[in-house]
């Protein structure tokens, strides 16, 4: 029976690994104006910068705030950016950003009676996105954060300009 309950559970696994991984934006590379417009959300609206730096390195531009991670070294995919920008992370501080994300079910299984049963708490996100912007969030993300090598002067001023950090802190 057990062998028979891992054979399904794998199956399943491999499923939603599939149903989650094909959205028909994949297909076409992001406009650069979602490109910006998710960079203004991360260091704006979302204010992730707080915890995981202006460039996503993880040097806090906050420090009364949470230790974020480097998001240029994350190995998730924009599926898995999607997941743990909507649901957060449970046991953590990285909060979540969809208003419904512990109402129905729809993150972990999880409701926010459950949440109260983790040691450490996750915070309230400073705000609540649409689906939308939270795909614009992983579109910005893909292209100029996860797996992008660390910021240098030259990066900074391609991109980020005045809306991201000082581009002076890199040598030229
Ligand atoms: C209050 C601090 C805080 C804020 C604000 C915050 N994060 Fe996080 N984030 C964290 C922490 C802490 C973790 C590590 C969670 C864990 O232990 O798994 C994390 C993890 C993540 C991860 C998973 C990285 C990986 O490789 O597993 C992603 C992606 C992420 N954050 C993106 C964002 C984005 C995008 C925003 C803004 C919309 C944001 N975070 C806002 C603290 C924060």
């Amino acid at each position: 029976m057990n062998h028979l309950r891992y054979f399904l559970s794998a199956a399943l696994a491999v499923a939603l690994t599939f149903a989650s991984a094909a959205p028909a934006q994949d297909e076409k590379p992001p406009d650069p104006a979602d490109i910006a417009e998710g960079m203004r959300l991360f260091e704006q609206k979302g204010n992730c910068q707080a915890c995981h730096g202006w460039s996503g390195d993880g040097r806090k531009t906050d420090n009364q705030m949470p230790d974020g991670p480097n998001l240029r070294d994350s190995k998730l995919n924009r599926a898995g950016l999607i997941m743990a920008i909507k649901c957060g992370r449970l046991n953590s501080q990285m909060p979540a950003f969809d208003k419904f994300a512990y109402s129905d079910g729809r993150c972990y299984g999880k409701k926010t009676a459950d949440l109260k049963t983790y040691a450490t708490r996750m915070p309230d996100a400073p705000a609540t996105f649409q689906p939308r912007e939270i795909e614009l969030l992983a579109d910005f993300l893909m292209a100029k954060v996860v797996r992008q090598g660390p910021m240098n002067h030259a990066k900074c001023v391609e991109f980020w300009g005045p809306g991201g950090g000082d581009c002076n802190e890199f040598p030229k």
